[in-house]
């Protein structure tokens, strides 16, 4: 399951809103022989990709399968069919499928006579997590990133070089930006940093729109976000109150080509991503699966206060900084970062790359 369960992950960035889901097939008498995952959305499904690799060595073997086989006619076929067709005796799935449109496919493999079962596994829920949680609160995945010195400092002194984290941790944060739908973050690092938000030197599966939280619609036609706003889509969210005392300024950033958006607080925020989101590709996504914050603490910890933050993504290098002034503290200490459970933890270049789960 854990085979699978890494499997699964190589959809993220083209599976949404679709689940991540990863299949492993063994033979009737255990042996490994074929695996595959959910590619894209609107393409084979992780159990159909699986048994194309596995021909008719599926036969009397067994399918191990991150989430419950779907039972439904959508854009492609139920896999509870095309496990039956392939002849598999057994399947096991880590996750149960919450949504009734989908479910049931357990229950119709057994009433087939195969020895379907759940069987729960942690890394399959974690991998299924994101789309739960799209499922159950209609809000999408948030994953905040920050960059922080050995002494949990996340931002330089004035006159130092701004990058905390080396080139192959940023090589990390920008693949990461190609595979989600929106990147906010916060009035504060747009005017110290004036950040452009795009996606360079990777592949991108999605361009994702860059989104700044400006409660008081402060924002300033000299930044980089407002300037590049006709080339990557960039919104402008702020109160209702800021937008009506502030309509001369949102008209001219309006004329830059920004889109504004009135919401009261971050949840609000966030649910509007889910349901309109202008980057998407065509088809019939219509809002943003997952966003990735890159800000400085002061949204990172409002949108923790709020419980909207479902992943950190923490590059700690190996130099300290000091004291780089009240801004310059990471919104999480060590002993907080420690008490979250690791999903995945490595290197890259000599920063320590941690990602911790906080809720889903
Ligand atoms: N290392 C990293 O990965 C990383 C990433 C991004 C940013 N940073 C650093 O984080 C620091 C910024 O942190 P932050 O907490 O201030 O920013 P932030 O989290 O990006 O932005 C949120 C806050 O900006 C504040 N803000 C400050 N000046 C403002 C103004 N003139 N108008 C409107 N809002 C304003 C607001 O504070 P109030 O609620 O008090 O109004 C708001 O809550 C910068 O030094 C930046 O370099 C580091």
């Amino acid at each position: 399951m854990e085979r699978a369960a890494r499997m699964a992950l190589r959809g993220h960035g083209q599976a949404e809103p679709n689940p991540m889901v990863g299949c492993v097939i063994l033979d009737s008498s255990g042996n490994f022989v074929a695996e595959g995952y959910h590619h894209r959305c609107g393409g084979a499904h992780a159990e159909v990709d699986a048994l194309r690799h596995a021909g008719a060595r599926a036969r009397n073997g067994t399918a191990i399968v991150t989430l419950e086989p779907c039972n439904h006619h959508g854009r492609t076929g139920p896999c509870s069919q095309a496990l039956l067709n392939a002849g598999v005796a057994r399947v096991a799935y880590g996750c149960c499928d919450p949504n009734p449109k989908a479910a049931g496919g357990g229950d119709m493999l057994r009433a087939a006579g195969v020895d379907a079962f759940h069987l729960p596994c942690a890394a399959a829920e974690r991998v299924t997590a994101p789309f739960l949680y799209r499922v159950r609160t209609g809000l999408p995945w948030v994953i905040a990133k920050w960059a922080q010195s050995a002494d949990g400092r996340i931002a330089t002194k004035p006159g130092e070089p701004r990058w905390i984290s080396g080139p192959e941790s940023r090589a990390m944060v920008h693949r990461e930006r190609g595979r989600v739908d929106a990147i906010l973050t916060g009035m504060g690092t747009v005017l110290t940093d004036d950040p452009l938000l795009t996606v360079r030197e990777a592949r991108a599966s999605r361009t994702p729109v860059r989104v700044v939280w400006d409660p008081r619609l402060s924002i300033g036609v000299d930044r980089a976000l407002v300037r590049t706003a006709r080339e990557t889509p960039t919104v402008v969210a702020c109160t209702p109150e800021a937008l009506a005392a502030r309509s001369v300024h949102a008209n001219t950033l309006r004329e830059y080509g920004v889109e504004l958006r009135a919401v009261d607080g971050l949840r609000a925020l966030l649910a509007s991503l889910r349901t309109q989101c202008a980057t998407l590709p065509a088809g019939d996504r219509t809002g943003a699966s997952t966003v990735l914050v890159e800000a400085g603490a002061g949204l990172v910890r409002s949108l923790h206060a709020e419980g909207l933050i479902n992943d950190v993504w923490v590059f700690t290098a190996p130099h300290t900084i000091g004291d780089a002034g009240p801004r310059s503290m990471a919104p999480m200490s060590a002993a907080a970062l420690a008490g979250l459970p690791c999903v995945w933890h490595g290197t890259r270049g000599v920063d320590a790359v941690e990602v911790r789960r906080v809720g889903g």
